[in-house]
């Protein structure tokens, strides 16, 4: 059999049609918006801002947020196009399956876990640290880090993690929330969503009360900028060519690239949307184009509350929090409910995460290529209930075990390389399938999915060498469990047993 064998648009399209067996259609318009939303504002907002304008654009991440979103836009016309046509659960996945054959679809699965899994494992490692912020640090050290970790206390006695208890207790709480079902999910989601924008639009209009213009001018960094204080007492220099100007705005793009993950999750959900055909173009780009406008006017404010060389110092933790306390007098309350804000936020990214990776596990076993139990549903909640619980152990041994910075470079990697391949496969199916019926159509073929690949494999090339290696190390296991296992269990082996079977679903 070649590994360049491909699903047939016609087998795929049936699929779709195939929900009496398998996932619930119950997801709107508005359910899908809020799902993106809903994955997408969470630790990039909250804590890369401020990281993005301390160390590298200064007021003018709001021009890194613009370039960044550009680049997000190129790969979300070319989602929507797919989503519209191959309205079923897999993203990415599936539509590699399409286009660039069996292999390649495996390759982008698995990188899919980086970004799924990984950054599920991440944003609860965060969503940690903010608990015990608001707690006033009453969680005992060993049991809020991994191993890998310690740190002096006050005392100067040394503290290492055993294990990240409050990131598995979040992780626990979700998964049995979508084991529960999907509807149940979307309805906690939106709740959080509603919550979540409220009080980032409270700040942005309490805030803009408070904007000094001293501190948006100059608006970018001058190359002459004054070196500012870091914590550990040394200086932090702004005359590196990425750390000013507009190469500061190129790196502040990177590094706030992390706050627009998550838009794609929503076409992992196209087999449970009630009319994918014109739900799911509107739910990837609506949920972009929301939240794109909020980061701008959120970092304008932010930036323009405090001067940007604060995020370098004292500000550099909790820096929505310290921009508050500090500057905007009388405001304590707001920034007791952005760190809630914080937490919610960072608990629907979590959401999204974990249902986007069962949902692309649920479409990988039903091809075969990995083992029934991921496609086994809930004979009651018809939920993929067996993938929530293994997914939980793996995302668990991460989230307690291992520190959150690890997880998040691979995330973004596993993510870029998705939308690359996504991309190329737009152009693919143009030129293969040219009468194909699309509800959608992403506009300037080839011009938009070229410029999203240079623009995605430029972020990739950026992140630090030793992400790739750990990424290349990842690819290179997915690559051995293909040619052990799914390879030779794949049901485009044997064309009739493509459409999936009753009995997958029990
Ligand atoms: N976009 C998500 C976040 O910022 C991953 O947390």
């Amino acid at each position: 059999m070649s590994l360049f064998v491909k699903k047939s648009m016609s087998s795929l399209m049936s699929q779709a049609g195939d929900s009496e067996k398998g996932l619930k259609r119950t997801l709107g318009a508005g359910n899908l918006i809020a799902l993106g939303i809903g994955a997408i504002i969470g630790a990039g907002l909250f804590v890369r801002t401020a990281a993005a304008a301390g160390e590298h654009a200064g007021p003018a991440v709001t021009l890194s947020f613009v370039v960044a979103a550009i680049g997000c836009a190129f790969a979300g016309l070319c989602y929507a196009e797919f989503a519209s046509i191959i309205p079923i659960a897999g993203s990415a996945y599936t539509y590699a399956y399409a286009t660039m054959g069996e292999l390649i679809a495996w390759i982008i699965g698995w990188a899919l876990i980086l970004e799924y899994a990984l950054g599920a494992a991440t944003v609860s490692i965060a969503w940690s640290e903010f608990l015990n912020k608001l707690v006033g640090g009453s969680i005992p050290y060993e049991w809020c880090h991994s191993p890998f970790e310690s740190a002096l206390d006050a005392n100067n006695v040394l503290h290492t993690g055993y294990m990240n208890a409050p990131a598995l207790l979040i992780l626990l709480m979700i998964s049995a929330l979508l084991i529960k079902g999907t509807q149940e999910s979307a309805t906690v989601n939106a709740i959080i969503v509603i919550i979540k924008v409220s009080i980032v639009l409270v700040f942005i209009a309490i805030g803009w009360g408070f904007i000094n213009p001293a501190n948006h001018t100059p608006y970018l960094i001058p190359a002459d900028a004054p070196a500012a204080l870091k914590p550990d007492g040394s200086m932090y220099s702004y005359s590196g060519f990425f750390n000013h100007g507009w190469g500061g705005v190129l790196t502040g793009a990177a590094v706030v690239f992390f706050a627009f993950i998550g838009f794609d999750a929503v076409s992992t959900a196209a087999q449970e949307a009630k009319n994918p055909k014109k739900d799911m173009p509107v739910g990837i780009l609506g949920s972009l184009v929301v939240c794109t406008i909020l980061y701008i006017l959120f970092s304008y404010v932010l930036t323009g509350v405090a001067p940007y060389t604060d995020f370098i110092k004292s500000g550099k933790e909790a820096s929505v929090a310290y921009a508050i306390e500090t500057y905007m007098t009388g405001y304590g309350w707001l920034a007791k409910l952005v760190t809630v804000a914080i937490l919610a936020g960072f608990s629907s990214v979590i959401l999204v995460m974990l249902m986007g990776q069962s949902r692309v596990f649920y479409t990988m076993s039903t091809d075969g290529l990995l083992p029934k139990a991921f496609a086994a549903l809930h004979p009651k909640f018809r939920t993929p209930y067996k993938s929530n619980i293994i997914l939980f152990v793996f995302v668990g041994l991460f989230a307690a075990f291992v520190p959150g910075s690890v997880a998040g470079d691979l995330t973004s990697i596993g993510t870029l390389f998705a939308f690359v391949l996504v991309c190329a496969g737009i152009m693919i199916l143009r030129k293969k399938d040219p009468n194909l019926v699309r509800p959608f159509k992403t506009p300037l073929v080839p011009l938009v999915p070229i410029l999203g690949m240079v623009v995605c494999t430029a972020m990739i090339i950026s992140l630090p060498n030793e992400t790739l290696f750990s990424a290349f190390v990842w690819m290179l296991l997915g690559l051995i469990v293909y040619f052990m296992y799914s390879r030779h269990n794949s049901k485009l082996k044997n064309i009739g047993e493509i459409l999936p079977k009753a009995n997958d679903f029990e």
